[in-house]
C-alpha cells in the first residue's frame, strides 16, 4: 500500500557524499539501471537500494540527501513517475525495465514497468539515450556521448556548460525530427527535455567548485558508469533545477510543443534532401493541446500525470483504489499552491 510522502531533509549543507558509507558498486546480474543517470548513481552508490527498485519515499530522500535536489521538484517528479510507471500495490518502482523485484502487477492497461517504458515519462530526444523508435532508450550511448564531447569542445571550450547544453538539445531536437517518423515533443517531454540537459551542470558539478561546467569524463562516469568521481561533494544549496540557465537553453533556438505527423511539410525545416527518408519524418507540427486545460506550465504537467493515471487505472478497486488516491494526493502537495487538485477517482 501508498505512505505518506517523507518529510524534507534537515541538513542541506554541501558535504561529502562518495563516502564510506556509499562506496560505488559494480551492477550485479538482475539489479536495473535505466534512462536517469541521476538515479542510476544513486543506486550505484547505495544512496538508493542497488536494485534499482525502490519506494517513492526511498527516492525523494536519495535525491536530497545524494544530490541535493530541492524538496518539491522531488516530489513532483517522484511521484509523476511513481503514478505512471510503478506499482501501487507493493510501493515499488523500478529504475529501469520490468523486475519480478516490483511484485504482481496491478491489471492491463496500467504499466508498473519502471522508468525505461516508453512514452509516459521516458520520452524522445533524450541527450544519451537512443529514441525507443529508433533503438534502446535507456542504455548509454557512445555515438551520443561523442556529440556531446564534440559540442563541448566547440562551444563550451572542452567542457560541458550551458552554452553546449542549448546545442546539445537543438541537436538532439532536429535529429529526432528528422529520423524518428513518430517523435513526440509535446507534454510531458517537452517539460522534462530542457530541464534535463541543465540537470549535469546543477547537480553533477561538484559542490566545492563555482564552475557551472561539467568536466567530461566526469560527465561520462555519472552517464555511462553511475559513479561519482572520487571525493565527490554535493552543492551546497537545495536547486529544483529550474533558473537562468534552463531559460537559456529554451530560448537560445525556436522550440514549440509537438510532434511528427506524417504530413510531409515540417515548421521547421526544409523539406529532407534525399528520398531515402520515410514520408513520416520531417513532419513536425505544433500541438495545439500541449496545455491541457491548463494555462500554468506545472499544472499541465501534473494534470498530464493525472490523466495518464486514469488511462492506465479504468476502474481501480479496493486496496489498488486508496493506494492511487493516496499517491495522486502525494503528487497534489508540490504544485498546491498553484494547481487545482484533480480526483480521477472520486
Ligand atoms: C532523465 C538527471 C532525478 C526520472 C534524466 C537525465 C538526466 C537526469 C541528466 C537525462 C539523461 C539523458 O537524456 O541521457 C537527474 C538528476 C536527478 C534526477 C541529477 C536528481 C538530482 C530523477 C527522479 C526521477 C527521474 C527523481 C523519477 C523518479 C528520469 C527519467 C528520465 C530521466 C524517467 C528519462 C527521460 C528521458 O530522457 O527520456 N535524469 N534526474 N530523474 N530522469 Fe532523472
Ligand atoms: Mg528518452
Amino acid at each position: 500500500g501508498a505512505q505518506p510522502v517523507p518529510p524534507p531533509i534537515e541538513d542541506t549543507s554541501m558535504k561529502l557524499v562518495n563516502d564510506a558509507a556509499h562506496p560505488w558498486m559494480p551492477l550485479l546480474p538482475g539489479q536495473q539501471r535505466g534512462p536517469c543517470p541521476g538515479l542510476n548513481t544513486l543506486a550505484s552508490h547505495g544512496w538508493l537500494p542497488r536494485s534499482g527498485v525502490a519506494t517513492p519515499a526511498q527516492i525523494v530522500t536519495a535525491v536530497q540527501n545524494g544530490l541535493n535536489m530541492e524538496y518539491r521538484r522531488a516530489l513532483e517528479v517522484t511521484y509523476a513517475a511513481f503514478l505512471v510507471n510503478g506499482n501501487p500495490l507493493t510501493n515499488l518502482l523500478s529504475i529501469g525495465g520490468l523486475s519480478r523485484l516490483t511484485g504482481s502487477a496491478p491489471p492491463t492497461p496500467a504499466l508498473a514497468s519502471g522508468l525505461s517504458t516508453h512514452g509516459t515519462f521516458e520520452g524522445d530526444a533524450s541527450m544519451t539515450r537512443s529514441d525507443a523508435a529508433l533503438g534502446d532508450n535507456h542504455s548509454f550511448n557512445e555515438t551520443l556521448f561523442q556529440q556531446i564531447v564534440d559540442i563541448s569542445n566547440k562551444v563550451g571550450g572542452g567542457k560541458y556548460n550551458a552554452s553546449a547544453a542549448a546545442e546539445v538539445r537543438f541537436q538532439r531536437f532536429q535529429d529526432s525530427v528528422m529520423r524518428n517518423p513518430g517523435f513526440f515533443f509535446s507534454t510531458p517531454r517537452f517539460d522534462t527535455a530542457f530541464i534535463e540537459t541543465v540537470f549535469p551542470i546543477v547537480f553533477f558539478v561538484d559542490g566545492r567548485s563555482t564552475d557551472a561546467s561539467l568536466d567530461l569524463h566526469v560527465m561520462r562516469d555519472f552517464f555511462q558508469n553511475s559513479r561519482m568521481p572520487p571525493d565527490f561533494h554535493r552543492r551546497g544549496t537545495p536547486s529544483s533545477g529550474s533558473g537562468p540557465e534552463e531559460d537559456m537553453v529554451m530560448n537560445a533556438h525556436d522550440y514549440v510543443p509537438g510532434f511528427n505527423n506524417g504530413s510531409g511539410t515540417c515548421v521547421f525545416l526544409p523539406p529532407p534532401a534525399s528520398s531515402s527518408h520515410l514520408v513520416a519524418v520531417n513532419s513536425f507540427v505544433a500541438d495545439p493541446n500541449f496545455m491541457g486545460t491548463q494555462t500554468d506550465v506545472l499544472c499541465s504537467l501534473y494534470e498530464k500525470f493525472v490523466n495518464t493515471t486514469r488511462e492506465l487505472y479504468p476502474s481501480p478497486q479496493g486496496d489498488l483504489r486508496v493506494a492511487l488516491n493516496k499517491n495522486l494526493d502525494n503528487f497534489f502537495i508540490p504544485v498546491s499552491s498553484r494547481c487545482a487538485q484533480i480526483f480521477p477517482f472520486p
